[in-house]
């Protein structure tokens, strides 16, 4: 068993409708797939940005499978990959894709994440001096 995290900005604001369409599609794909997951998106109002934040577990195969389109998805840019890694067991085995919608209060008590989509996150993203993300996901998973 295999997982990665990403963190990327949205090409433009998503609303909840176009939140809950992209879902809808990734939950069917990954069922037929057996990729499992969490999403977590944030509009930072100070930047006027979209951000997301997701890990995707499964197969090295149906995981190449499922980079190789979000990666190539011009609903986003700005990926970087913040975790890969192996795994025994599956993390976020209930859903195919759980999602947060997450605000500021949300996120404040997890440190380096509580500014998600700001331009420091993003200079930090980049050099990988981020927190370990697992953590912050795992989190939000055990809230859903
Ligand atoms: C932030 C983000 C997360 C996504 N997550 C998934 C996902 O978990 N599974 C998936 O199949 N597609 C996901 N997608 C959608 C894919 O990038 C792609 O648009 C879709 O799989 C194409 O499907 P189609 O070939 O059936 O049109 C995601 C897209 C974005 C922007």
């Amino acid at each position: 068993m295999k997982h990665i995290v990403y963190v990327s900005q949205a090409t433009k604001a998503f609303s909840t409708d176009e939140l809950a369409k992209l879902l809808e599609h990734s939950r069917d794909h990954n069922l037929d797939d057996e990729i499992t997951g969490l999403l977590v998106y944030r509009y930072n109002d100070d930047y006027e940005r979209g951000n997301f934040l997701q890990v995707l577990e499964g197969s090295q195969e149906a995981l190449d499978d499922v980079w190789n389109r979000i990666s190539n998805d011009p609903k986003h840019h700005t990926i970087i990959v913040l975790e890969e890694g192996a795994q025994d067991a599956r993390m976020f085995g209930d859903w195919s894709m759980g999602f947060r919608n997450v605000d500021e209060n949300d996120l404040a008590k997890f440190p380096g994440f509580s500014e998600l989509g700001s331009d420091e996150f993003w200079q930090n993203a980049n050099k990988k001096a981020l927190p370990n993300a697992l953590t912050t996901l795992r989190s939000f998973y055990d809230g859903l």
